[in-house]
């Protein structure tokens, strides 16, 4: 059976039946503008629609999966960075599901993304602990030892030299500040040196939209722990959203959505 899983973004909302068999998309996926007001219930149509395209697709009532870029703590999200502010403290999850008309795990977007990487992607095998990032608006980062993930680290809000370190090193401030590759390699340096001494993972995956031209940047990193692309590009928030679906639906007391 595939299940609907979709990605909500700073810039555009995205889904797709996946098949998890595969780990790939079951059709092609559904791009929609997030809208300027980024309200949880401007946000709830844009999925309903999204939801109605496919509805062919996907059996009546079934479970979706549904990334938010915030931490969800048992279906409640406790802050927001970068879409709309009311957001904070919201109970999302009980929102999603009366709105929609069916079960709906939330999960967080870069947490969706790691879970992709483990199972299907560059970090599928490893048995150690693995530290996924992805750079874009913030920076999302997603902890999995042994295959099993720890949810809600929010890595991209450590503290470095006064700052937050998203502000610092994710992609979109290399974009605003026009950094060159060079430039911003100098920060992801710092970032990624103190995530290791943190932390000592196995294997660092990078992963956002920026991971496409990693040759340009992380071969300037030195570390200790290996560090490598994402495998799933732009799917991986999809896919695992999507497997974050099927885990709540084999293990229905542990759902973040309650
Ligand atoms: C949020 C994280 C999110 C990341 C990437 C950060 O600002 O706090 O929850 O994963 O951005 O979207």
């Amino acid at each position: 059976m595939n299940i609907l899983g979709i990605d909500v973004g700073g810039s555009g909302i995205k889904g797709a039946p996946v098949d998890l068999t595969l780990g790939d998309f079951a059709e092609a996926r559904v791009r929609i503008p997030t809208p300027a007001k980024s309200s949880p219930k401007n946000v709830a149509a844009v999925v309903a629609e999204i939801i109605e395209n496919f509805k062919e697709q996907i059996p009546a009532g079934s479970r979706i999966g549904l990334t938010v870029p915030a931490p969800v703590v048992h279906g409640r999200v406790p802050f927001m960075a970068n879409l709309h502010k009311s957001w904070a403290g919201f109970e999302a999850a009980t929102f999603f599901e009366d709105r929609l008309g069916r079960p709906v795990t939330l999960v967080n977007d870069a947490d969706a993304a790691g879970l992709a990487e483990v199972h299907y992607g560059a970090a599928k095998g490893n048995d150690g602990l693995v530290i996924m990032t992805t750079l874009g608006t913030g920076i999302g980062s997603a902890i999995i030892h042994r295959g099993v993930l720890v949810p809600n680290a929010e890595l991209g809000h450590v503290e470095l030299d006064g700052f937050d370190a998203e502000t610092r090193a994710a992609s979109s401030i290399k974009e605003k500040e026009k950094l060159s590759y060079k430039e911003w390699a100098v920060r992801l340096q710092r970032y990624y040196s103190h995530i290791e001494m943190l932390f000592s993972p196995d294997l660092f995956v990078v992963g956002g939209g920026v991971s496409k031209d990693s040759e340009k940047f992380l071969p300037l990193l030195q570390l200790r722990t290996p560090i490598v692309p994402a495998k799933m590009r732009n799917r991986a928030g999809i896919i695992g959203a999507a497997l974050a679906a099927q885990d709540a639906n084999l293990h229905p007391d542990s759902s973040q959505a309650g």
